[in-house]
């Protein structure tokens, strides 16, 4: 699974630009899934299981955050805005990848107070170039965070597990998934980190009887960050409420008693900040149960990001018996 991570996580593809990821799961998912599609907006839709059955949604977005270029100056400079939350700190010595291969490091005007984060309107990418003429981009063009996975045997650092580590799950599902009486929508959402756009359009379109999405959490296990009673290697989290949702009770009851019936360990999570595709599945239509399976990750939405290779396994453990199994809510 950590190859299938692996090539996930060094795949370039920002918010509206998921193209190249998409390619990249279709390959694996196609041979697993009984019927593969694609929507308008680019989801990628994999069904398996009962016709008849039950229709659950799963998704796990595609999209990672990421940089567009607003404006190349006249030395070849290029300034840029942000796809989804990125965050000016995150960004001092790193690199970046555009979609069209050029790679360049940001760099950040002079500072006057060291005491004070940059802005954005600070910041610039240096590609190499010395004139406007030279600098092979313009206005529009995308980036990604440009870092390596890299392995370090329990914990894994990557950019982009948010939410590539989701993908990996429900990929890993569908390849574990035997018989089950439901009929199942994998759904590879676009565009979640702008605001769970893609996740509404295959919402509306799947018309799910429920949904779970499955996307990163944060972690209150590092010196001196924001309380939360959610730690790496403790086991997947089952979400009960983030800003944007309170996951159906009966959904978080479900997720629990099939926790315990599989001894598989879990802890319970409450995200002040932030929410997932859940929502978006949540509120299509006349509404729908749901909920959503975490993987707690450190430094979220930052060039490196930080899973427990166990708690991305005992999600996949979780997820298979879930939905082997009838759903009584
Ligand atoms: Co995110
Ligand atoms: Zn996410």
């Amino acid at each position: 699974m950590k190859t299938l991570i692996q090539k996930l996580v060094e795949t370039f593809s920002p918010s509206g630009y998921e193209a190249a990821i998409r390619e990249v799961i279709r390959a694996e998912v196609a041979p697993l899934a009984d019927e593969v599609r694609v929507d308008a907006l680019g989801n990628l839709i994999a069904r398996k299981g009962n016709p008849n059955g039950k229709k659950i949604m799963l998704a796990a977005h595609m999209d990672e955050i990421g940089l567009m270029v607003t404006h190349v100056d006249d030395n070849g400079f290029v300034r840029f805005t942000t796809l989804g939350g990125v965050r000016p700190h995150t960004l001092l010595g790193g690199r970046v990848r555009f979609l069209n291969g050029k790679a360049g490091v940001i760099g950040m005007e002079r500072v006057e107070d060291q005491t004070k984060l940059p802005t954005f309107e600070q910041l610039f990418i240096d590609i190499g170039a010395t004139t406007r003429e030279q600098c092979p981009l313009r206005v529009g063009d995308v980036a990604a965070f440009e870092r390596p996975f890299l392995d370090l045997g329990k914990r894994i650092i990557a950019k982009s597990l948010d939410d590539r580590i989701g993908a990996a799950v429900l990929i890993e599902t569908l390849r574990q998934l035997g018989q089950t009486p439901h009929n199942i929508y994998f759904v590879f959402s676009v565009q979640e980190e702008v605001g769970v756009r893609g996740a509404t359009t295959a919402a509306f379109g799947v018309d799910p009887d429920l949904g779970l999405a499955v996307d990163v959490t944060g972690a209150g296990d590092t010196p001196k960050c924001a309380p939360m009673d959610v730690s790496l290697g403790k086991g997947p989290a089952i979400k009960v409420r983030d800003a944007g949702m309170l996951a159906d009770p009966r959904i978080v009851d479900w997720m629990i008693r099939g926790a315990d019936a599989a001894k598989i360990p879990y802890q319970l999570e409450i995200l002040e900040r932030g929410g997932t595709d859940a929502r978006a599945i949540q509120l299509t239509r006349a509404g729908v149960p749901a909920g959503c399976l975490s993987i707690p990750c450190r430094y979220v939405h930052s060039p490196s990001e930080m899973v427990d290779f166990d708690d991305v396994e005992n999600a996949v453990r979780l997820m298979v018996q879930l939905l082997s199994q009838p759903v009584d809510l």
